[in-house]
């Protein structure tokens, strides 16, 4: 099936669920790296208007959905520079966040999100979604700020968009993440962990210390499909998402 005749199938889809692509104008914030440059493909094969703001902005991929995104330049720890990519905008999915010294950690996976949140309900925008990450146990004291920043992103997302903000946690992405001129095929160590684990019962996750360990990786995919999702449905359960159910929508 030729890519555009997909793309009109995938369109008859969301219309035929009462979900319009005419109606949606999708921000993702961080849309050039690994998880957003596939989360900005899925919503504009799904018939969505796209565009995306991060520090560097236009992605540097030489792929041809790149000339379809709307790229803007913006740092989210100064929130006046994201007022004017949010013009307009219906949904936001932010997928900023990353590692670093423990206060740079809580900066960038809190504070930089927080900002996002209240710019985004400031200028009215219906739906917000946000890639966190799920709970790994001890792991979670190595890389203390990570996961304090996340954990108040999350908080301040359900406050200020209650049933119209989705928060995901999915454990390793797997997928083609280009670093550079390189592709790195993580689904050769992802693909099979994902379906061995998969197999397991959540219930092996709660296991003290090694239980984090099974939680199933998830294809990039996965985690696209189901964040444009919980962006335009307005059926889609709001709140935390874990793996499990990511992987359950995603397909
Ligand atoms: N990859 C995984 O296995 C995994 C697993 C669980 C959760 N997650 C979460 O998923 C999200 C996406 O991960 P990823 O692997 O795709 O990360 P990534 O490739 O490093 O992407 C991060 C994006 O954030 C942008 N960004 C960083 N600081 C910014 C700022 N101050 N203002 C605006 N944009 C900023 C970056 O672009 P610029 O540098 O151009 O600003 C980049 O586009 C993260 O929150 C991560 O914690 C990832």
């Amino acid at each position: 099936m030729s890519s555009i005749s997909q793309r009109g199938n995938e369109r008859l889809l969301s219309e035929a669920a009462g979900t319009h692509s005419r109606d949606y104008k999708i921000l993702v914030l961080g849309g050039n790296g690994y998880v957003g440059s596939h989360i900005c493909k899925e919503a504009l094969k799904q018939g969505f208007s796209v565009s995306s703001l991060s520090r560097s902005g236009r992605s540097s991929l030489h792929d041809s959905w790149v000339d379809d995104v709307t790229w803007h330049q913006g740092d989210l720890l100064s929130p006046d520079s994201l007022k004017p990519a949010l013009e307009g905008i219906t949904s936001v999915i932010s997928c900023v966040g990353g590692f670093g010294s423990n206060s740079q950690m809580v900066r960038i996976n809190g504070t930089a999100n927080i900002n996002a949140v209240n710019a985004a309900a400031d200028q009215g925008v219906k739906r917000f979604v946000y890639i966190s990450a799920a709970d790994f146990g001890v792991i979670n004291n190595l890389i203390r700020g990570y996961f304090e920043g996340k954990r108040a992103t999350e908080a301040e997302i359900l406050d200020k968009f209650g049933n119209r903000g989705t928060v995901l946690r999915p454990g390793f992405i797997h997928g083609t993440r280009q670093v550079g001129s390189i592709k790195l095929p993580l689904s050769l160590i992802g693909a099979p962990l994902e379906m061995v684990l998969k197999l397991f019962p959540k219930e092996v996750t709660k296991i003290p210390l090694i239980g984090p360990l099974l939680i199933p990786p998830v294809n990039v995919k996965s985690v696209a499909g189901t964040a444009v999702k919980a962006a335009v449905d307005p059926e889609f359960a709001s709140g935390v998402i874990d793996v499990y159910r990511i992987l359950q929508h995603g397909h």
